[in-house]
């Protein structure tokens, strides 16, 4: 209920209103409602500025997911696979050796909380660009929409993504309970969430006509067969692999290069921080990559919570986990 209380004049919800039980749950961020979506306070602006500023061009690539959902493998695989020619996924120097995937491509929040010289930088990359951004499609400025840009979007179990965001915000905040991270993503307000209406508009973008712009994929997809899926990615983006690169093996290099096991046992992601906003280790972005988790922490009655919830929102919807 606290979700449908009066905004103040911007759209915004203000934190102090919020119940306490929710602002300890929420990541320690201070979120606000902005169009129906909790943002992290800061990224406010970045949202007005994305939805204001930023030119999409016809062969732009968008990688839209909520955290936790694979956002770090997805975003390796793509830039992986599209700068392919520039960059062998087997050469010794391959970009992804030695910076973090978030350090390889733009992250649009980032760059419209950056300042002129950061948007500057952007417009100044060749097409096509590979972005990533956890905007909720109804946030996307329409021109994406209207000049076709292409956007994959990935998302994952709800029970899953919980409890990876409870590892993941653990690491800064050991005393955030799984209770508290889950009743916060229930309640709707989690980083970009409701997540069930962050997935509903990609899922309904994507299945919206045969020659739909947006690609729906799923962790557990990815994780069961990740080749076929990075040849589906390599498609949509409109650079397929060729019969010969198969036989060559780059398919194979490209999902090797991208694996769990591999990047994480880089110098670049066993140091540092991930950002600014949230100063989590990343290595915190590579923990166990599987499907299921969730029953080795959650009680019944946390997963019953989140079924009843997955089950009132998305039912009727088509989209099921
Ligand atoms: P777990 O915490 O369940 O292990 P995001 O990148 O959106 O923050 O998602 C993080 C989740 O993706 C974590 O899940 C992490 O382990 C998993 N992950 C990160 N890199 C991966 C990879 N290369 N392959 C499979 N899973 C990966």
């Amino acid at each position: 209920p606290f979700l449908d209380t009066e905004k103040d004049a911007h759209g915004h919800r203000q934190v102090s209103e919020l119940p306490s039980k929710l602002l300890a749950g929420i990541q320690q961020i201070s979120l606000r409602r902005y169009q129906g979506f909790w943002l992290p306070e800061s990224w406010v602006p970045a949202a007005v500025s994305i939805q204001h500023r930023f030119k999409p061009r016809p062969d732009d690539v968008i990688i839209s997911s909520l955290p936790k959902c694979g956002t770090t493998w997805l975003v390796a695989l793509a830039f992986a696979t599209m700068a392919r020619h520039a960059y062998p996924p087997s050469a010794a120097d391959h970009p992804l050796l030695c910076l973090n995937p978030h350090q390889c491509i733009a992250f649009l929040e980032g760059v419209f909380l950056g300042g002129p010289a950061r948007e500057e930088r952007l417009e100044a990359l060749p097409s096509p660009r590979l972005v990533n951004t956890h905007m909720p499609h109804a946030l996307l400025p329409q021109s994406l929409v209207d000049c076709g840009s292409r956007v994959v979007y990935i998302c994952r179990e709800p029970k899953d993504m919980v409890v990876s965001m409870w590892h993941y915000l653990r690491t800064v905040h050991p005393e955030l309970s799984l209770q508290d991270t889950l009743d916060s993503v229930c309640d709707g307000a989690s980083r970009c969430g409701p997540f069930w209406d962050h997935a509903l508009g990609y899922w309904r973008a994507s299945t919206a006509s045969p020659d739909s712009r947006v690609l729906f994929l799923r962790y557990e997809e990815l994780l069961r067969d990740p080749a076929s899926n990075v040849k589906r990615l390599a498609q949509f983006v409109g650079q397929p692999f060729s019969p010969a690169e198969e036989e060559a093996g780059v398919l194979a290099d490209v999902v090797r290069l991208c694996s769990l096991d591999n990047l994480r046992s880089l110098d670049v992601n066993k140091t540092g921080i991930v950002g600014p906003l949230l100063k989590t280790p990343r290595k915190a972005l590579f923990r166990k990559g599987v499907a299921g988790d969730w029953v080795n922490h959650m009680t019944p009655e946390m997963a019953r919570r989140m079924d009843d919830v997955v089950a009132d929102k998305l039912g009727h919807t088509g989209l099921d986990f």
